[in-house]
C-alpha cells in the first residue's frame, strides 16, 4: 500500500507506536495493514546482531561476524577506496541476515585522546572523517542497506554522557564538530542519523529542532528518518516537534502514550506524527522491497578482507636504521601477551563476536624462527618480575626484540573515558629493559587512543597497529617483515602528554557541563599554532620506501570565491619498493583577521607506486576550503586575501606550497571600529 494511505488507516495509537522500537532492534510492525518491522544493528566495524537476550552495552553475545578493524585504524588508512570495501563487506553480511541499517558509521571528532569511545571514531579532522563516513555510507547504501551516522553531534566524552552539556560557540560547532556529518549527509544521503545522548548548549540532542531539522534537513538535505540513541529521549513531544522520528528502544508504551495525549490535548499538531510516520515508512520500504534473503556471505574471504585491511591502516611511526622489515632468518624474541592474544576492538556495542581471530604467534608461523615469552600479562598493571626477566633473557639472546604491547581492555571503553593517556606501567619498565639488552627492539602497538611513549629514544622502531580487528595478527606480520609496506598515516596527533592537549583543562567538565574553550583549536590546529612539540603529528607515517613531490601546480593566481581551482602535484616512488602514499592538501589563510588555525586539512588522496613510477594527484577547491565560519553573517565567509595551499605527508612536513589571492563576492556588514581612527 502507499505510504500516505497506510498513514490515513492507521490509528492515532498506531502512529504514536511506530515512532518507538518494538523492542531492542526492531521498529514496530503494523499487521493489520501489513506493515512489517525491519531490524537495526550495531556497527560500527562489524555485525553485532542479537537475539532475544538483547543489550545495547555488549554484555550478551551477538551472533558470529567478522570484527573488521575499528574507527581508530580505518581512518588512518585516509582511504575512500578501503572504506568502500568495507562498507560493501558489512552491507553483505547485513543482507544476509536480514538486518536492514547498520548503527554507523561513528564519526564525532576526537577532541581529547582520553575520550573513552575514540577506538570507534574517526579522526580530531573533520574533513578526514567526514570523508571516509561519506564513502562508508555509500558503499552500504549501494547495497540497499541503510547506515546510522552517530552521535549526532558533540558527544566527544563519555563521562556522563546521557546529561552532560557540550558547550560549544556556533563557530566551533560549524568548522569542527557538525562538518563530517554535513559532509556524509551532502555527498551519501544516509538513511538515517542517531542523535546523540548529551546536551548541547543546555538542550538535550534528542529535543534540538536546530540541529536536526533547521541544520540536518532544512539546511543539509537530510531525507532519512532520526532515531534516538538507546535511551536518549527526555521529553518524547518535543523531541518528536524537534525532528527526531523514531524513540530507541522500545519504551515500554510510556512515550507512545505520551504522544498519542499531546495530539488529543492539541499540543501535538497530529501533522507532526503523520510526517514522523511516513519517514520512517520510507526508510523501511526502502530496505523491505529489495531486501534480499538469499545472500551467503563467505566467513573465510571477510577475514582476509579483515587481513586486507588491517595492513592499509597500521601506521609505521618510527624506523631508525631501518630496522624495519625484519629479516626471516634473523633470531627474533617475541615479547608481551598480545602476541598471542592481540588487543584488537573495544568495549560496548561495537563488540564483535568474531569468526575467528588471527594473533602474531599464529600468522609468524611458517615465516620465521621466533621465541616468545610473555613478559607480563594483558589485562592488568601489575608488574611480574619473573615474567619480565624471563622476556629479558630472552632479547639478550636474539637479534632483534619484537615487543607487542597495548592497552588493557578496561583501559578504554564505551562508558567511561581513560584517566591518563600511558600504557601500564609493567609494559613501559618492560620496553626499557628489553631496550637496555638489545639494540634493536621494536614495539607493536594494539590501542584506540594515543598513549605516551616515554621510552621512545630507546627504541629502534614502533608499528601503531591500532584495534585492527579479528585478524590483526596476519597484517603485523607481513608488515613486520616487509612483505607489505606500510602506508598508515595518523588521523590524530600524538601529543608527547596528555596535558599538552588543548582541551586539557576542561575535557569532562563539571557535573552539569563541559566547555569546549579551546575552540577551533582542536587537535593539529592547536599544536601548529603554538609551534608545540608533538610526538607524532598529525598526517604523519613512514614507509619502507621514500617519495618525492614536485610541480605543484594551480590553475589560477586568483579567484573570486564563487569559483574553483584546479591543484595538482606530481608523487614519485624514489625507493625500491612498491608503496602507497597519502598526499595531503592543508589550505592556510595569510591575512586574516579573524582567529584561524595555521592550517586546515582540505583535500587528500593515497596513491599506490612502483619503485620509480610517478603520478599526478589533482584536487578541485571550491570557497570552502578557503572559508570559516562567519557569525555576522551566520554563513560561511572567504576573507579577501592570500592563501597558501600546501601539500605535505604531515601537518608538519610542507613539501610544497604555492599561493593563490581569493577575493570575497560577499559584504560583511559594517561596524563602525574606534581603533581604526587610530591605525594608519
Ligand atoms: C550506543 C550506540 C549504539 C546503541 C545500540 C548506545 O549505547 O551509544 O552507539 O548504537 O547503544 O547498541
Amino acid at each position: 500500500m502507499e505510504i500516505q494511505k497506510i498513514i490515513k488507516e492507521m490509528t492515532l495509537e498506531e502512529k504514536a507506536g511506530l515512532c518507538s522500537g518494538l523492542d531492542f532492534w526492531h521498529t514496530k510492525p503494523v499487521e493489520r495493514l501489513d506493515v512489517p518491522s525491519v531490524m537495526v544493528s550495531d556497527g560500527p566495524h562489524g555485525l553485532r546482531k542479537q537475539d532475544d537476550r538483547a543489550d545495547h552495552i555488549g554484555v550478551n553475545e551477538s551472533i558470529k561476524a567478522v570484527c573488521f578493524p575499528a574507527g581508530c585504524a580505518t581512518a588512518s588508512s585516509f582511504d575512500r577506496e578501503l572504506m568502500t570495501r568495507l562498507g560493501d563487506a558489512l552491507a553483505e553480511e547485513c543482507q544476509a541476515e536480514g538486518v536492514g541499517v547498520i548503527l554507523g558509521p561513528a564519526i564525532n571528532i576526537k577532541r581529547s585522546p582520553l575520550c573513552g569511545r575514540n577506538f570507534e571514531y574517526l579522526s580530531e579532522d573533520p574533513y578526514l572523517a567526514g570523508e571516509l563516513a561519506a564513502a562508508y555510507t555509500l558503499a552500504v547504501q549501494k547495497k540497499n542497506i541503510g547506515v546510522s551516522l552517530k552521535h549526532f553531534a558533540a558527544n566527544n566524552q563519555e563521562h556522563r554522557r546521557m546529561s552532560s552539556s557540550s558547550d560549544i560557540d556556533e563557530r566551533t560547532l560549524r568548522e569542527i564538530y557538525l562538518p563530517p556529518f554535513e559532509i556524509a549527509v551532502k555527498k551519501a544521503k544516509p538513511w538515517t542519523v542517531m542523535c546523540s545522548y548529551n546536551r548541547i548548549n543546555d538542550v538535550f540532542s534528542s529535543e534540538n529542532k536546530w540541529l536536526n531539522t533547521d541544520v540536518l534537513r532544512d539546511e543539509w538535505g537530510f531525507d532519512g528518518y532520526v532515531m534516538t540513541d538507546w535511551g536518549a529521549v527526555a521529553d518524547r513531544v518535543t523531541g518528536l516537534k524537534a525532528g527526531i522520528e523514531l524513540e530507541m528502544p522500545a519504551s515500554g508504551g510510556v512515550h507512545d502514550r505520551e504522544i498519542v495525549q499531546a495530539v488529543k490535548n492539541g499540543e501535538l499538531d497530529e501533522k507532526i506524527l503523520d510526517r514522523a510516520c511516513a519517514r520512517i515508512l520510507e526508510i523501511n520500504e526502502r530496505y523491505l522491497k529489495n531486501a534480499k534473503s538469499d545472500v551467503v556471505w563467505d566467513k573465510k574471504a571477510h577475514n582476509q578482507l579483515s587481513a586486507e585491511i588491517a595492513e592499509e591502516c597500521m601506521v609505521l611511526l618510527k624506523n631508525e636504521n631501518n630496522t624495519l622489515p625484519l629479516e626471516k632468518n634473523d633470531s627474533i624474541a617475541f615479547i608481551g601477551e598480545f602476541a598471542e592474544k592481540p588487543r584488537f576492538q573495544g568495549g560496548g556495542s561495537s563488540h564483535i563476536n568474531c569468526t575467528e581471530t588471527v594473533s602474531a604467534l599464529d600468522a609468524v608461523e611458517g615465516y620465521a624462527n621466533i621465541s616468545y615469552s610473555k613478559g607480563f600479562y594483558i589485562d592488568g598493571d601489575d608488574m611480574d618480575f619473573s615474567l619480565m626477566h624471563e622476556a629479558v633473557e630472552a632479547a639478550q639472546k636474539a637479534k632483534v626484540a619484537v615487543i607487542f604491547a597495548g592497552l588493557p581492555d578496561f583501559y578504554e571503553s564505551e562508558g567511561y573515558d581513560r584517566k591518563h593517556m600511558s600504557l601500564p606501567e609493567c609494559q613501559n619498565r618492560l620496553i626499557e629493559a628489553v631496550a637496555a639488552v638489545n639494540p634493536n627492539t621494536v614495539v607493536v602497538l594494539h590501542n584506540g587512543s594515543p598513549v605516551s611513549m616515554p621510552w621512545i629514544n630507546s627504541v629502534k622502531a614502533v608499528l601503531e597497529a591500532y584495534l585492527s580487528g579479528q585478524a590483526v595478527g596476519q597484517a603485523v606480520i607481513r608488515l613486520l617483515f616487509g612483505d607489505a609496506n606500510p602506508c598508515g598515516r595518523l588521523a590524530e596527533s600524538f601529543p608527547v602528554k596528555v596535558e599538552d592537549n588543548p582541551s586539557y583543562l576542561f575535557f569532562g567538565g563539571n557535573k552539569e557541563r563541559t566547555e569546549y574553550r579551546e575552540g577551533v583549536f582542536v587537535g593539529y590546529r592547536y599544536y601548529d599554532k603554538k609551534k608545540m612539540e608533538v610526538l607524532f603529528p598529525f598526517g604523519y607515517g613512514l614507509s619502507y620506501t621514500s617519495y618525492k613531490y614536485e610541480n605543484l601546480v594551480i590553475d589560477k593566481e586568483q579567484m573570486n570565491d564563487t569559483d574553483s581551482v584546479k591543484v595538482s602535484v606530481d608523487v614519485k616512488n624514489t625507493g625500491t619498493m612498491t608503496g602507497k602514499e597519502v598526499v595531503q592538501l592543508y589550505v592556510c589563510d595569510l591575512e586574516s583577521t579573524e582567529i584561524r588555525p595555521i592550517r586546515e586539512l582540505k583535500g587528500f588522496d593515497k596513491v599506490e607506486l612502483k619503485p620509480g613510477e610517478k603520478t599526478t594527484v589533482s584536487f578541485v577547491l571550491d570557497k570552502r576550503a578557503f572559508a570559516y565560519y562567519e557569525m555576522k553573517i551566520n554563513d560561511w565567509y572567504v576573507e579577501s586575501g592570500d592563501f597558501l595551499i600546501q601539500i605535505g605527508s604531515s601537518s608538519r612536513d610542507i613539501l610544497l606550497e604555492k599561493k593563490i589571492r581569493v577575493n570575497s563576492t560577499k559584504e560583511l556588514p559594517v561596524h563602525y571600529d574606534m581603533n581604526s581612527i587610530f591605525m594608519d
